[in-house]
């Protein structure tokens, strides 16, 4: 299945009744935004909203105060438990609206109240790094989830849309490839493993489904002290 597929696995889970929430998760540059734009372009505005995770960056006079400026994009520059409180609200589907913070790529920085989720609209896809990174506060996030997809292109064509994308915001071609080097792909190595969390592994020309429920999978490994056979 291709983009359509996709567009019809977003669409069912729209009519599935009630308010649904479609995570969308990936390492920097594997094309979350680019998917889940296009997936509002294709419900349309009534049907599905996006909420990124990347508006729950703190702020960069906080990042400093923290002495984490340097990793800015890393789970600790985050404030995941807002993520999740406003995941939880949104799931409920309350009578008002509720707002979501964006990130301005131009600014660099969260700015809050920015995206309107009506009360009748029934997807809410999210989209971001660390979606399905366990550790601490971001182990919240899975549960709230309905569905969520794994977005893993080529890695070589990632980085290369990755420092592309640096380039284009103004970065120099040399800083940009030293950030992705640096920063990026640390953070590349610690979202990989939320592959196998994922409902849906979405490759580059479409998607395959992951490998069979965990519950196929074998309980226990092997004791390599007891040799096979009687
Ligand atoms: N299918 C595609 N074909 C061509 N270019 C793409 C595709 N998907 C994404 N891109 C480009 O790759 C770059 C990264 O995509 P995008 O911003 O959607 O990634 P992301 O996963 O949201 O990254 P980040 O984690 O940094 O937010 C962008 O410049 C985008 O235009
Ligand atoms: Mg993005």
């Amino acid at each position: 299945m291709d983009t359509a597929g996709l567009e019809a696995r977003a669409r069912a889970l729209a009519a599935a009744g009630g308010r649904r929430i479609l995570g969308i998760a990936g390492a920097p540059g594997a094309g979350k935004s680019t998917l889940a734009a296009e997936l509002v372009r294709a419900l349309g505005p009534g049907l599905a909203v996006v909420v990124p995770m990347d508006g729950f960056h703190l702020a960069q006079a906080e990042l400093e105060r923290l002495g984490r400026a340097d990793r800015k994009g890393a789970p600790d520059t985050f404030d995941a438990a807002g993520y999740v409180a406003l995941l939880a609200r949104l799931r409920e589907r309350a009578a008002a609206a509720v707002y979501a913070p964006t990130f301005d790529r131009a600014l660099e920085e969260p700015v809050a109240g920015s995206i309107r989720v009506g009360p009748h609209v029934p997807l809410v896809i999210t989209e971001g790094n660390y979606l399905l990174h366990g550790a601490g506060a971001w182990a919240g996030v899975r549960p709230l989830l309905d569905e969520a997809w794994f977005v893993a292109p080529d890695d070589v064509v990632r980085v290369r849309r990755l420092v592309e994308r640096h380039v284009r915001h103004g970065k120099k071609e040399a800083d940009a490839r030293q950030w992705v080097v640096r920063s990026d792909e640390a953070n590349a190595r610690l979202i990989a493993p939320g592959r196998d969390l994922a409902d849906l592994v979405v490759e580059e020309d479409g998607f395959r489904e992951p490998r069979p429920p965990r519950a196929h999978l074998p309980r226990t490994p092997p004791d390599p002290a007891r040799p096979p056979g009687p």
